[in-house]
C-alpha cells in the first residue's frame, strides 16, 4: 500500500513524531514524506546529524546556519542541514535556524511559505531535557506555517512538548519498556509488541493522525508511486 495524499497532507498541517529503533525505517519514511511534500509545493528542511549520504537527494546541503539562511532568502524549497559534531554547536545551530524560520514567517514575500522541518535524531539537539528550538516550533510553529517532524529511537528520549503537540505519530519497532508505553497511553501498542518484534514485519508501522485512531500500516513501497496528476514525475 502506498501513501495516500490525505495521509501526506496530515504531515503538512500538523506536527509529527516518528519513532523506532535503529534500522527500523524512520529516516526512510520521513524522507518519503518530505519528497511527497516537496512535490506538492511545501518547502522542507531535513536536519541530518548523521550526514547520511543515502538521503542527500532531499535538498541543498548546508553545513552552517548561515548557509541555511542564504537558502531561505532564496526560497529554496529543499534544504538539508548537516550540523557539526559538537553538542553545543548542534543545539545552538538548531536554535538559530528556528529563529530564522519564525522571523521569515513574518516577512513580506515569505509569509505564505509553508515549511516542514524534519529533525533526525532529535535527542542530539536537546540539552538537559530542553531545546529552545523544539519548544518554539512545536508550540507556535503550526499557527505560522512551520511544522515539525521529530525522529528518535525511543519515546522516552522524546521531548515532552514534541510528543504532546504532535497529532501525527508513527511508531515502528521501539524498545521502550511496556510500563513506560502504558504510561503514555500506548496500551494498544503494547498489545502489538510481538507483531512489531517479529522480523517478518520489518518496516511495518503503527500510526495515528490524531483523534485516537491508530492503525497498523504496511511498509511503504521502496519506489515512489507514479501517475498521480498532482505530483511531478520523479
Ligand atoms: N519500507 C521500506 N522498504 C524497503 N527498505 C526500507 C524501508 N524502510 C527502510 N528501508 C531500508 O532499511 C534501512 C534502514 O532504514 P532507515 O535508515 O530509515 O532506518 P532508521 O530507523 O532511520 O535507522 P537509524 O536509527 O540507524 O538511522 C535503509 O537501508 C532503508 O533503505
Ligand atoms: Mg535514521
Amino acid at each position: 500500500m502506498g501513501l495516500s495524499q490525505a495521509y501526506i497532507d496530515c504531515f503538512k498541517k500538523r506536527h509529527s513524531v516518528i519513532l523506532g529503533i535503529t534500522r527500523s525505517g524512520k529516516t526512510f519514511f520521513a524522507a518519503r514524506i518530505l519528497q511527497e511534500l516537496q512535490d506538492s509545493g511545501v518547502h522542507t528542511i531535513f536536519v541530518d546529524p548523521k550526514h547520511d549520504k543515502g538521503y542527500s537527494h532531499l535538498g541543498t546541503i548546508c553545513h552552517t546556519p548561515n548557509e541555511v539562511l542564504y537558502q531561505l532568502l532564496h526560497k529554496n524549497k529543499a534544504i538539508i542541514y548537516r550540523p557539526p559534531a559538537s553538542k553545543e554547536e548542534k543545539v545552538a545551530g538548531l536554535d538559530r535556524i528556528s529563529d530564522y524560520l519564525i522571523n521569515f514567517s513574518k516577512k513580506d514575500g515569505y509569509r505564505r511559505i509553508r515549511r516542514v522541518i524534519a529533525i533526525d535524531e532529535l535527542q542530539l539537539f536537546v540539552k538537559k531535557g530542553e531545546s529552545k528550538a523544539i519548544e518554539a516550533i512545536w508550540t507556535i510553529g503550526a499557527g505560522i506555517g512551520i511544522v515539525g517532524m521529530a525522529l528518535t529511537q525511543r519515546i522516552q528520549l522524546l521531548n515532552e512538548t514534541a510528543w504532546s503537540q504532535s497529532d501525527n505519530k508513527v511508531i515502528f519497532r521501539v524498545e521502550d519498556r511496556a510500563d513506560y508505553l502504558r504510561s503514555r497511553n500506548l496500551d494498544h501498542y503494547v498489545d502489538k509488541l510481538d507483531f512489531f518484534q517479529d522480523s517478518i514485519n520489518q518496516f511495518y508501522y503503527y500510526s495515528t493522525t490524531g483523534g485516537g485512531n491508530w492503525k497498523v500500516c504496511e511498509p511503504i513501497p521502496p519506489t515512489r508511486r507514479k501517475g498521480n496528476l498532482n505530483l511531478q514525475p520523479y
